[in-house]
């Protein structure tokens, strides 16, 4: 019997390796960013960012770090449907945060979270996405983040915690499904 469609597996965009040394990056960044936070708040939105998140927060050195997700989503398949569903955000009085997103796409998802981290007292929000598809942004979304990974063409992307309808999230790179 031969086996394609779903079980096709997406191409390789970007591997694993690469994935491993960019996020270091990114945490030695955040690291030297934030050394004089007292209590730098991570939220983070899934679940796409959840393996994304779990490898930044290895690769960052900060002892007052606390660690928070929160629930966004906006996709339908490989549509977006515009509007943002995210859940309560937590009491953020006085906090630093650093929002965690798996990528930066419409924009609108960012744009409405660090808007929700303001309007919960936060006294500076900084954006850290591994992908950036530029070409996708939509009026109302951020226009950029303040670090991020990779910036990428406008492909649909699966893996390292990234989706299509619920599967390829476990892949260990960032593939194209089309
Ligand atoms: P935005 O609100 O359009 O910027 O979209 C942000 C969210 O859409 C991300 O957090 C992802 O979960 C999802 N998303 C956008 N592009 C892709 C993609 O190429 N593959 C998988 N998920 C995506
Ligand atoms: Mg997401």
């Amino acid at each position: 019997m031969s086996v394609v469609g779903v079980h096709t597996r997406p191409r390789v965009l970007i591997p694993a390796d690469a994935l491993a040394r960019r996020v270091q990056a990114l945490g030695d960044e955040l690291s030297l960013r934030l050394r004089d936070a007292p209590a730098p708040l991570f939220l983070v939105l899934m679940d796409g960012a959840f393996m994304f998140a779990a490898d930044l927060v290895r690769a960052v050195h900060l002892p007052g770090l606390e660690l928070r997700f929160v629930r966004a989503s906006s996709y339908r398949g490989t549509s977006t449907t515009g509007t943002v569903e995210l859940a309560a955000v937590p009491d953020l009085r006085g906090r630093q945060v650093v929002l965690v997103d798996d990528i930066l796409d419409t924009g609108l998802t960012l744009a409405a979270a660090q808007r929700a981290v303001r309007d919960s007292g936060a006294t500076q929000v900084a954006t850290c996405v591994l992908l950036d598809k530029p070409a996708r942004r939509r009026p109302g979304g951020l226009a950029q983040a303040d670090m991020v990974g990779f910036r990428i063409q406008d492909v649909f992307v699966v893996g390292y915690g990234l989706d299509f309808d619920g599967r390829w999230r476990e892949l260990p790179y960032v593939g194209a499904v089309a």
